[in-house]
């Protein structure tokens, strides 16, 4: 059965038509939403993450029709100057770049919840995020650089950018 959902996507209200068994992993696919990434499609590789209301959301597992109303982040909707983008790209944090949009929405969810994360704390939070690339020592020194910048800057905890 088929039903409409009004999330906001990127600050964007939309009106959807979903069936009951679309994956919001598709769906954000399907209106343009391309840095939502299929990876394992099984909850395992955090290639698919969101944010909903600030927290994370393995899209490939999660049904469309349950976030009417939902307020979702994707990474191609952080802005341009975004901190933590910008440090992952100055600690050279990318090869393929396939899992890097997962990476950087599981950066500033830790950095909302946990400002000056330890390595340790950055770790476990990424745990569930795989890169093929093995891109972990950059994506774990971008994510310090970010927190240390925000903690210079006084950027209040829980904002984003
Ligand atoms: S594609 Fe969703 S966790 Fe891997
Ligand atoms: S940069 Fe290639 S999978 Fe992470």
């Amino acid at each position: 059965m088929s039903a409409t959902i009004e999330p906001t996507v990127n600050g964007v209200r939309r009106r959807l038509t979903v069936e009951d068994d679309d994956l919001l992993l598709d769906v954000l696919r399907q209106i343009g939403r391309t840095s939502v990434r299929e990876g394992c499609g099984v909850g395992a590789c955090g290639a698919c993450t969101v944010l909903v209301s600030g927290r994370s959301v393995s899209s490939c597992l999660a049904r469309a029709i349950r976030y009417d109303q939902a307020e979702i982040t994707t990474a191609d909707g952080l802005p341009e100057d975004d901190d933590v983008i910008e440090a992952f790209v100055e600690a050279g944090a990318m090869q393929c770049g396939y899992c890097i949009p997962g990476f950087v929405l599981m950066s500033h969810e830790l950095l909302a919840e946990n400002p000056q994360p330890s390595r340790e704390e950055i770790a476990d939070h990424l745990e569930g995020n795989i890169c093929r690339c093995g891109t972990y020592p950059e994506i774990l020194a971008a994510i310090e650089s970010a927190a240390r910048r925000r903690s210079q800057s006084g950027v209040p905890i829980g904002e984003t950018t």
